[in-house]
C-alpha cells in the first residue's frame, strides 16, 4: 500500500484550482437512470468513488464514457435494464445506495445491496427506506439487499424527514420527479450538492421548486429529457485547502473558490486568526503573524460547520493558543484520527462526541496511519507544520476524495511525496 511522505515546516504560497465535488457527482451520476437520452457531466473530479459508481452504473447497464481526461463523464441509460445493484460494488462505497431511487422510478422494482462506507458510524437507511414507502414502495430487507417495487408506480406524497439527511433527500428528490402528482419533502437537507442536483434534474426536465430551503416540492413529469451540466466547486475539498496555510503559514488562493460554499467554516477561521478574502477568481487566505487562537466548533447540518471538514480543523487546532472544544453531532464515531494526532504530540481528550483540543507549540512528525477519507487529509495537514517527517500510510483513502492531491499539495510549495509500495 502506497505511503505519504511530508517534511514539515515552511510557509506555503500559491494557487491550488478546486475540483468539482465528489459528493455532488456522486448523486448527480445515478440521475442518468432517470432518463433514456444521455447526461454529460462536466467539472468531474477525478477520484476513484468515481470510478466505483461508474463501474456500478455499467453493472446496470448504463453506458458511461470517460472524456477529457476524465473531467467529463458522457452517460447514456438508454439500455440500462438491469435493477440489480450487487453487493460486490456497493460495499465499497455507501453513495452507492443513490441509484435506489433512479432504478425504482425507472423500472418499478430495483434491488440494492446495503452499503458499505467510511467507518465513522452506523449510517442507517431507514429515511431512505421511509421516504420512499411513503410514495408508494414496498421494501423488504432481504440477505442483505433490499428488495423495492412499486407496482403501481409511484405517488407524490408529503414526507417529512426525522433528520435532514443529504442522501435520503437525493434518494426521495430523484424518485420523486418521475412520481405521479406532487411530493413534498420537508426537513430536507440544504448542502450546495442537492441545489446542484436538483438544477440537473431541472436541466433534463423535472419541476422542483425550493432546493436549498428546508421544503422542496416536486411536481412529478411523465419522463425526463438529456442534459449537459457542470459539477457545483467541492467545498470540503475547498476548506481543506484553506487550511493549509493556517497550519503551516503563507498565504494560497483556492481557484473557483467562493465563501457562500464554506461560510460558517470560514467565519471559524476568522475567528481563529486567519485573513479570508474573496477575489474575482477564488478565495484567498492567509495566516496573519503570530499564533492562531483556539475556536470551539459544533458540526451541524449545512449551513453549519460541516462534519467533512471536522478532522481537518483539529489539525489546525492541535497547535492553536488555548483550549478548544469540538462537538461531532452528524456521526457517532468520528474521532479516529485523534489517537493519531496525539502520536504527533498532540494533547486531546475524547469523551463520546466531545474532543478537548488543548493546544501545544509544535507537532512532531511521527509515523500515523489514515482510518477514512477525511482523517487522512488531517494528518497531511498536521504534518505540513510538524517539525520532522510524517509518513501517512493507507492513503488509498484519500484517492477517494482528493485529486491529485501530492500535485496539489506541491504546487504551493509543500514538501511531500507519494511512496509507492
Ligand atoms: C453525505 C456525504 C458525507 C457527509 C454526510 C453529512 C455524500 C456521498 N456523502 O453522506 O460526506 O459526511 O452527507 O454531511 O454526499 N442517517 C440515518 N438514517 C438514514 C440516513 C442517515 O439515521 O436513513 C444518519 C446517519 O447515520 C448519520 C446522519 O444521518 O448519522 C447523516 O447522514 P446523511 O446526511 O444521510 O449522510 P450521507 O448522505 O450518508
Amino acid at each position: 500500500m502506497d505511503s505519504i511522505l511530508i517534511q514539515g515546516g515552511g510557509a506555503l504560497h500559491g494557487q491550488i484550482p478546486i475540483a468539482g465535488a465528489k459528493n455532488a457527482c456522486l448523486a448527480l451520476m445515478p440521475a442518468t437512470l432517470l432518463a433514456e437520452e444521455p447526461l454529460t457531466l462536466t467539472n468531474v473530479p477525478r477520484l476513484s468513488d468515481i470510478a466505483t459508481m461508474t463501474q456500478l452504473l455499467q453493472s446496470l447497464g448504463a453506458e458511461v464514457s470517460s472524456l477529457a481526461d476524465g473531467k467529463v463523464l458522457a452517460m447514456s441509460s438508454h439500455d440500462a435494464e438491469n435493477h440489480v445493484a450487487d453487493y460486490d460494488i456497493v460495499r465499497k462505497m455507501r453513495a452507492s445506495n443513490l441509484v435506489l431511487g433512479p432504478l425504482l422510478a425507472r423500472h418499478g422494482h430495483a434491488v440494492v445491496s446495503l452499503p458499505g462506507g467510511c467507518a465513522i458510524g452506523a449510517r442507517p437507511m431507514d429515511l431512505h427506506i421511509h421516504g420512499l414507502e411513503q410514495l408508494g414502495a414496498e421494501i423488504e430487507l432481504k440477505e442483505g439487499y433490499l428488495h423495492a417495487k412499486a407496482s403501481r408506480g409511484l405517488k407524490g406524497a408529503r414526507i417529512e424527514l426525522r433528520f435532514a439527511s443529504v442522501g435520503a433527500t437525493e434518494n426521495i428528490l430523484m424518485a420523486a420527479t418521475l412520481a405521479k402528482g406532487t411530493t413534498v419533502i420537508e426537513n430536507a437537507a440544504r448542502e450546495p450538492e442537492i441545489s446542484d442536483l436538483a438544477t440537473c434534474l431541472r436541466a433534463m426536465g423535472a419541476q422542483i421548486d425550493g432546493d436549498g430551503t428546508r421544503t422542496i416540492t416536486i411536481q412529478g413529469v411523465d419522463r425526463l429529457s438529456g442534459a449537459t451540466h457542470p459539477v457545483v466547486t467541492d467545498r470540503i475539498e475547498l476548506g481543506t485547502y484553506m487550511l493549509a496555510p493556517v497550519i503551516a503559514g503563507g498565504e494560497v488562493e483556492l481557484l473557483g473558490g467562493r465563501r457562500e460554499l464554506v461560510s460558517a467554516f470560514a467565519d471559524k477561521l476568522e475567528e481563529s486568526g486567519a485573513a479570508i478574502e474573496q477575489t474575482d477568481t477564488g478565495l484567498k487566505i492567509s495566516r496573519k503573524n503570530g499564533r492562531m487562537n483556539a475556536v470551539d466548533v459544533t458540526t451541524a447540518v449545512y449551513p453549519g460547520f460541516p462534519t467533512d471538514l471536522q478532522a481537518q480543523m483539529m489539525a489546525h487546532l492541535c497547535t492553536a493558543d488555548g483550549t478548544s472544544v469540538l462537538e461531532e453531532t452528524i456521526f457517532e464515531n468520528r474521532f479516529m484520527h485523534a489517537p493519531e494526532l496525539m502520536r504527533m504530540g498532540a494533547d486531546i481528550s475524547v469523551e463520546g462526541g466531545t474532543a478537548t483540543v488543548r493546544g501545544v507549540d509544535r507537532l512532531k512528525g511521527a509515523p500515523v496511519m489514515a482510518t477514512d477519507l477525511r482523517a487522512s487529509v488531517s494528518l497531511i495537514l498536521a504534518g505540513l507544520a510538524a517539525q520532522g517527517e510524517t509518513v501517512v500510510s493507507r492513503v488509498y483513502h484519500l484517492d477517494r476524495g482528493y485529486e491529485q492531491v501530492v500535485r496539489k499539495f506541491r504546487a504551493i510549495g509543500a514538501n511531500i511525496e507519494r511512496i509507492k509500495s
